[in-house]
């Protein structure tokens, strides 16, 4: 197993199967540290987070992690505040920043643009999502929620349901959920099935993995179920999105023809394909989800500074 410090977190399949369980007791053991000795953690250092991407969780959850270990956070939400508006490339605003900060959480949307960041990056670059490609931070810390919540991610039966070919979180958490012996079921509207790539990487490794079509009765023997949206800013016109706009809901009534104890998952942003009246139910993971997110952030954090061993 080799050390986080100093180390990119491009794509969870650069990581070992240890090493994602070893994040997994990292960030175990700063919930158990407590708040008041977790801010010691990372206290002097800085965080910054470049966002060329709108994100409400990715960004705000990375700089609440920075803050909750101790640390300092600068960055931009919206390139047009910063000096790409005048023409500046990748190469030079990572440059630059790598001078002003100790660690750089980012997210823009041309596929690939995280690692080319790393590659001119002295200190790591985190990927929080790159174009429809990778999200690998969510990944892990849906791997996190998984196991606080079922204990265990071997033999769990998965469905995958929503925009399966624009969505990142799908890409990256089915190529780690293989690994680790999950069963799959991918339902996705007609064209939205996952990409070849991602079929092509499922099949090599022999994953257990099905591509079916959503009917009510699917729910019937999930123990989880992890749901997207509609990638709508990813479409190329307006008539297909609406076309496939609520060819799937999960409201209170799907659920009960669930297994009672069946986990709703969803990366989030929603927009109607989770009905509001599931929100009370225990089943729904979904905030939990995003806490989570955030303790495993902590975790990436402080590992890949070098400050936990
Ligand atoms: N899950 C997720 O990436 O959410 P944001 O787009 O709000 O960051």
């Amino acid at each position: 197993m080799g050390s986080f410090s100093g180390r990119h977190i491009i794509d969870t399949a650069d990581l070992a199967t240890e090493e994602i369980l070893h994040l997994v007791e990292i960030a175990n053991q700063l919930q158990d540290m407590g708040r008041d000795k977790a801010r010691h953690v990372a206290a002097g250092k800085v965080l910054a987070t470049l966002f060329w991407e709108p994100s409400t969780r990715t960004r705000l959850s990375f700089e609440s992690a920075m803050f909750r270990l101790g640390g300092h956070v600068l960055g931009f939400s919206e390139a047009a505040s910063t000096s790409v508006a005048k023409g500046e490339t990748l190469a030079d605003t990572i440059q630059t920043v790598a001078l002003y900060s100790d660690i750089i959480a980012m997210r823009h949307p041309l596929e690939g643009s995280a690692f080319a960041a790393s590659t001119y990056s002295r200190i790591p670059v985190i990927n929080g999502g790159d174009g429809a490609h990778l999200h690998p931070t969510q990944t892990l810390g849906d791997t996190y929620t998984l196991l606080k919540e079922k204990g265990r991610l071997e033999g769990l039966r998965i469905g995958f349901l929503g925009d399966l070919l624009f969505g990142r979180t799908v890409h990256t958490f089915a190529r780690l959920l293989a690994r680790f012996g999950a069963e799959m079921q991918f339902f996705a509207p007609e064209g939205l099935n996952i990409p070849e790539y991602v079929r092509d990487s499922l099949e090599s490794a022999g994953a257990n993995f099905k591509e079916r079509e959503w009917r009510l009765e699917s729910i019937e023997d999930l123990d989880v179920l992890y749901v997207t949206r509609l990638q709508k800013e990813r479409f190329f016109s307006e008539e297909e999105y609406l076309r496939r706009k609520n060819s799937y809901i999960i409201n209170k009534e799907a659920l009960s023809k669930a297994k009672p104890d069946i986990l709703i998952l969803h990366p989030l942003p929603r927009n109607e394909e989770i009905s509001v009246d599931v929100d009370p139910l225990p089943n729904a993971g979904y905030f939990r989800q995003a806490e989570y997110g955030l303790q495993m952030r902590m975790a990436l954090i402080a590992a890949c500074l070098g400050v936990v061993a």
